[in-house]
């Protein structure tokens, strides 16, 4: 379901929800992007919604008009139409559930006798069945509540176009589910005609939901069955945060991290710590929550500050987990494995030893203008300790230095596959030398 936000639980009633142009302040509750491949990011749309409670509940219409004896889906229907004056066709139920306290009943708008995706009521009631919570999001359709733009109900493109689109745009197949029509709110509160096209792909990371305008032939909108975590994190592939800083949904290589990142034995983490890499501030406890439910980490570096103010502690530990997660997952691929070694606190049987996964002390107060990486044996933490660099105003930070955590890293990488897991060996000058030879030109230092 849709996130309440603040704003719209101090909404007071539906009349309140205009239509467009949205408050840019409630972007967060309302929109979802998806980093859909390199190239595309789709934005879904959940416009504002209105949220109710009563305490002692509301009498329905049904009940003043002395009928309580029907079903709970009647008990809503009737307290909805008079709620947001609709008429009969202007709704469908979709569910419902009877509980021990009463039941709720969720409902879609109709717009031409066509369901509106994203504009949804839910409806709470007591035993009684009185209305104790109500949710809705419904667009206006007609008089003062009139949407900007409705798309007329027929389609101008075929169904096997609207195919052929999903499949190119989202890089998969269209699976067996016959695509429906339905109309979708945008964000300028118009309603497009759109196909609702299910396009898995073959990796099976990626469920889609597409909404295609049923004119344009345009992916106005994606919902994925699949649910991944999201990163804000600087591009594996750029240096550094101002040359490439984007989200990053569902990173997780399952050959690599057949758990994914944040599954270690039986526990899932909602925070920067997991089964390969836990990045924290300070000490172990020190960790970066996720912004939102289902491990969204969206926390956005700050450049024009120093990289302990606002929202930077937060960006330094997501950065360094997600980047550090996915040198795990690559170097997995060409051989750093649980059997050579590699750093796993869960090895799922696969050899070596675990409970050794990379501790990453961000920001860390032991030094400045450098960072190091400390390698014991197989089964005991690798130690990645994290430096500000305070040549410059403001100070930089090199959590938000790809090249520094790569550098860093490897070190673990090059001293767990020589000398059988040790970290013995690359001591002296010349095999040290191996670890030397990865330092990037451009990380100005020599200390490094
Ligand atoms: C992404 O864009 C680049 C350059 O604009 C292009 O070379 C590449 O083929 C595109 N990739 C996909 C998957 O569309
Ligand atoms: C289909 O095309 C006609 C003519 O260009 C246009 O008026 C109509 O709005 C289009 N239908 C949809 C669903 O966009
Ligand atoms: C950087 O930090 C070090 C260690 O705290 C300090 O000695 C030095 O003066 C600082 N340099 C600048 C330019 O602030």
């Amino acid at each position: 379901m849709v996130l309440f936000s603040k704003l719209a639980l101090a909404a007071a009633s539906i009349a309140a929800v205009s239509a467009a142009p949205w408050e840019p302040s409630v972007k967060l509750s309302t929109h979802r992007a998806r980093a859909v491949s390199d190239n595309l990011t789709i934005e879904s749309f959940h416009p504002t919604t209105i949220y109710e409670t009563y305490e002692t509940g509301i009498t329905t219409p049904l009940k003043k008009r002395g009928d309580n004896s029907g079903t709970i889906e009647q008990s809503a229907a009737s307290f909805v139409e008079e709620k947001l004056q609709l008429s009969n066709g202007e709704y469908n139920i979709r569910s419902s559930a009877n509980t021990e306290t009463g039941g709720s009943v969720w409902i879609q708008q109709l717009v031409n006798g066509i369901p509106v995706a994203n504009a949804v009521a839910n409806v709470a009631l007591n035993t009684d069945k009185d209305v104790v919570a109500f949710g809705a999001n419904f667009q206006g359709t007609s008089g003062s509540r009139r949407a900007a733009n409705i798309a007329p109900p027929t389609p101008n493109i075929s169904k096997e176009q609207a195919i052929t689109s999903a499949e190119e745009k989202l890089h998969g197949k269209h699976n067996d589910k016959a695509p429906t029509l339905e109309y979708y709110v945008n964000q300028d509160g118009s309603l497009a005609l759109t196909y609702v096209v299910e396009v898995q792909t073959e990796d099976g990371n990626h469920w889609y939901e597409a909404f295609v305008d049923a004119s344009s032939a345009q992916v106005v909108a994606t919902n994925d069955f699949v649910a991944g975590a999201s990163y804000l994190a600087v591009d594996p592939r750029v240096q550094d945060v101002t040359k490439g800083y984007k989200t990053f949904t569902s990173p997780a290589d399952t050959t690599a991290s057949p758990n994914g990142w944040h599954k270690v034995g039986s526990t899932v983490s909602t925070d920067t710590s997991g089964n390969n890499v836990i990045s924290y501030k300070g000490s172990t406890t020190g960790t970066t929550k996720q912004s939102a439910a289902g491990q969204v980490f969206n926390y956005r570096y700050d450049t024009t500050v120093g990289p302990t103010s606002g929202a930077n502690v937060d960006a330094a530990r997501v950065n360094t987990f997600f980047l550090s997660n996915k040198i795990h997952d690559i170097n997995y691929r060409y051989g750093f494995t649980e059997k050579t070694f590699n750093f796993q606190n869960d090895n799922f049987g696969k050899g070596g030893a675990g409970n050794d996964r990379i501790k990453i002390s961000v920001q860390d107060g032991s030094g400045v203008n450098n960072a190091n990486f400390a390698t014991p044996a197989d089964g005991s933490s690798g130690l990645m300790r994290m430096y500000i660099w305070n040549r410059s105003t403001p100070n930089r930070d090199g959590d938000l230095s790809n090249d520094v955590i790569a550098h860093e890293q490897t070190h673990g990488t090059t001293n767990r596959m020589t000398g059988g897991g040790t970290g013995r060996c690359l001591q002296t000058t010349e095999s040290g030398g191996l670890v030397r030879a990865l330092l990037p030109e451009d990380v100005p230092s020599d200390e490094l």
